[in-house]
């Protein structure tokens, strides 16, 4: 089986490296580090018949799409069109992602527990109910509509704070288009994780939870990033906590959006013990996946073959293991960074591996080519052994300013 991995993240190197113990496997674009795993192509992933013409070119038999900006553009329906067994959501099914306004209708229709919410585009009716929802005593968090890469949600304790993040999505569009639109949900205070599941026209089946980090600094402090590390078992999700998930909020949405091949992401709050939930994505996570595939054995490529084609899902081994992944960062992320920073690699421990995001080769020496650089992830039979193992290793990760956690795995 010849698998086509879309992307050039660290997810998209995660995943090529799991399918590449089971299948054949060409990332495109790719980077560095999965070039060192599988084979790699070229390809400008906005471009459907581009891509069209690659899936063509390496004779794909399952075309794997990672980011959610190709699939919002319909780029599996074209692939589907033409042939190809694809992993991701058709333009209907990626709205869950690309309109947070429109994923809210869906999840009050379906039923799904989620926050109080309501749309608006124009500002005065915005601040209007933000004011009435203080006033009732609550919180809210304002939402752009539209992805905005992570930056579109401001969470405000204060009347004060909601206003402003109101003002610079409608009245400054700040965010441009995907501002043009906001979400104003009820503020929930819980404990939040999320849950990858592989669904095959209705069936699905849910892959081993991992948690996140989403702020730069130790103890959950410092702005907001893409993620900066994440660790899997999460002892404080039990599987009735999952099942309960499944039940009420996959199963619900699921039955929603018909014929839905891919990746559903959940994105959860846990209060008194119930799931709400925040959001759908339409993808694998990042850097969920990075250790989410540490801890699977035989049987992923299968899996994603069989969701490609809507058929049953076979089963995946699950391997009695923890992972930890620590992001290593560019000096000054989130903010502006600088490229091109020399990355010298030393030995690494058994058990590390290092999932390459933003890496590039100049002249045949590896250099730093975005905010989040690379993820070390390390396996072992805790999760204390196997951050250890991880922090051990990025002592032979070296770029001039790097920076990352030192908690990942040590705390949840
Ligand atoms: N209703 C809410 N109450 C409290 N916190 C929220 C709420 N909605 C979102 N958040 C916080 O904001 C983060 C980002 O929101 P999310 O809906 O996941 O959007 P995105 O991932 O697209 O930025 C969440 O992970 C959560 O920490
Ligand atoms: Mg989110």
């Amino acid at each position: 089986m010849r698998f086509l991995v879309l992307g050039a993240g660290g997810r998209e190197h995660a995943l090529a490296w799991k399918l590449a113990q089971e299948a054949e496997v060409v990332v495109a674009p790719g980077n560095p580090g999965a070039a060192e795993d599988v084979e790699t192509e070229t390809v400008a992933l906005g471009d459907a018949s581009a891509v069209l013409a690659l899936a063509k070119r390496v004779a794909a038999d399952v075309v794997v799409v990672g980011p959610e900006d190709p699939l919002i553009a319909g780029v599996a329906d074209a692939l589907r069109e033409s042939g190809f067994a694809t992993v991701g959501p058709g333009k209907e099914g990626a709205r869950l992602e690309a309109s947070k306004a429109w994923a809210k209708e869906a999840m009050a229709r379906a039923g799904v527990p989620t926050a109080a919410s309501r749309a608006f585009v124009q500002f005065a009716a915005a601040a209007d109910y933000a004011r009435s929802r203080f006033n009732e005593g609550h919180g809210v968090a304002v939402k752009a509509s539209g992805a905005a890469l992570g930056k579109g949600v401001a969470v405000c304790s204060e009347l004060e704070s909601a206003m402003e993040a109101l003002e610079r999505m409608l009245v400054h569009r700040e965010l441009g288009e995907a501002g043009a639109e906001v979400v104003v949900e009820d503020r929930l205070v819980g404990q939040e994780f999320s849950l990858l599941t592989l669904v095959s026209d209705g069936r699905f089946f849910s892959l081993p939870v991992a948690q996140d980090h989403k702020r730069l600094l130790d103890g959950d402090e410092g702005p907001n990033t893409g993620g900066m590390g994440t660790f899997s078992p999460v002892d404080w999700v039990s599987e009735e906590l999952v099942q309960t998930t499944e039940d009420q909020v996959v199963a619900p949405i699921l039955a929603a959006v018909p014929g839905y091949r891919g990746v559903l992401f959940s994105g959860l709050m846990v209060v008194d013990g119930r799931p709400f939930c925040l959001e759908y994505n339409v993808r694998f996570g990042d850097p969920e996946t990075q250790s989410v595939v540490r801890r699977l054995g035989a049987g992923f490529a299968e899996a994603l073959s069989a969701v490609a084609q809507g058929a049953p899902l076979p089963p995946i081994e699950a391997l009695d293991n923890c992972a930890v992944t620590v992001v290593m960062a560019s000096a000054g992320y989130p903010g502006p960074y600088t490229k091109g920073i020399p990355i010298t690699v030393g030995p690494l421990p058994e058990g590390v591996k290092l999932f390459h995001a933003g890496t590039a080769l100049h002249e045949g020496c590896l250099v730093t080519a975005g905010g989040r650089v690379l993820g070390v992830s390390a396996t072992g039979p805790t999760l204390e052994e196997a951050a250890d193992k991880a922090y051990a290793a990025i002592g032979s990760v070296r770029f001039e300013g790097r920076q990352y956690r030192t908690d990942i795995g040590r705390t949840r």
